[in-house]
């Protein structure tokens, strides 16, 4: 959890609409096929003989640990639990195991095995939506020609691995804060931190501490409905908004795309600019939060 949040936030409720982007055909960075399952089928209740899902684990998962997990039946993990620094509880409360797998608390996806999430069960990511209003050369606020409410601006950044525009989260390491996570990624995804100078770094620094040391507001906390999530390994993240509401902090930043971004600048929070996963509610959320055009 976040260290400092604004109390009494109201948080996104968790959709217990059926999951869309976690039944999709084409698994992302593959030619595997999901079995289909049909809105009606994707709870675990309904029962469903027929159900023979496609098992897949990409082999860049089964290279990389202590990243991602061993297989199972080769390690002893403690799921539902904090397990040694792997944080294996879930937002969505105890998820079921089945022949020793976690079972998808949203339901089946047409797949078993990991994909591309290294770990069993929950994947911890955190997203960090840093804002500003956006100003004319005067610095007053300004409305949206139709809406005619102020216009939030935030840090997006185009991803590398999808090309879809996004907000700079990532995973949350093994024993890090989701506090520590939100700063480190924005600050190697959307600043370039690496390739600026020791000067032009230490100010980045300090007006990123100094930000994030501001009561962020929580978003959103749980499941995402991911492409990648699979009937064993799911995306979950805690989203955290970050305002520069005087614009004299990192609204100023010059930035530069770096680490596994493509891109990165200040785009408008407008319904109608398309997102990675479920930024787009979080945005949603952030602009009614702040009374804002959306
Ligand atoms: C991304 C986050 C996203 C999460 C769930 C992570 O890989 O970095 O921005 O919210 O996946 O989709």
């Amino acid at each position: 959890m976040p260290a400092r949040l604004t109390t009494g936030a109201q948080t996104m409720s968790s959709s217990v609409e059926p999951h869309i982007n976690s039944r999709c055909s084409q698994y992302p960075g593959s030619e595997i096929k999901r079995f289909p399952v049909p809105d009606d089928k994707v709870d675990w209740t309904t029962d469903w003989p027929q159900y023979t899902p496609v098992n897949y684990t990409s082999p860049s998962v089964t290279k990389r640990p202590p990243w991602a997990d061993p297989g199972i039946g080769s390690f002893t993990p403690h799921f539902n639990t904090l397990d040694a620094a792997v944080d294996r509880t879930s937002f969505e409360g105890d998820y079921r195991l089945e022949q020793g797998k976690p079972q998808n608390p949203r339901g089946r996806t047409g797949l078993t095995g990991r994909g591309l999430l290294g770990r069993w069960g929950p994947n911890h990511a955190a997203d960090p939506i840093v804002t500003r209003w956006k100003v004319d050369a005067r610095g007053q606020k300004m409305p949206h020609p139709v809406s005619k409410q102020p216009v939030l601006q935030f840090v997006s950044i185009k991803r590398r691995d999808c090309g879809e525009w996004a907000i700079p989260g990532g995973m949350v390491d093994p024993g890090e804060l989701v506090s520590l996570t939100l700063q480190r990624e924005f600050s190697e995804e959307a600043l370039n931190s690496l390739n600026a100078t020791a000067a032009e770094r230490a100010d980045i620094r300090a007006r990123i501490t100094q930000l994030f040391n501001t009561p962020g507001f929580l978003v959103y906390q749980g499941y995402v409905d991911d492409p990648r999530n699979t009937d064993n390994a799911w995306m979950e993240t805690v989203a955290v908004n970050f305002h520069d509401d005087t614009g004299d902090s990192v609204s100023e930043l010059p930035l530069e795309a770096g680490d596994d971004a493509g891109k990165v600048g200040w785009a408008d929070v407008d319904s109608s600019f398309p997102l990675y996963a479920s930024h787009s509610h979080f945005l949603e959320v952030v602009a009614k939060e702040r009374h804002a055009h959306w």
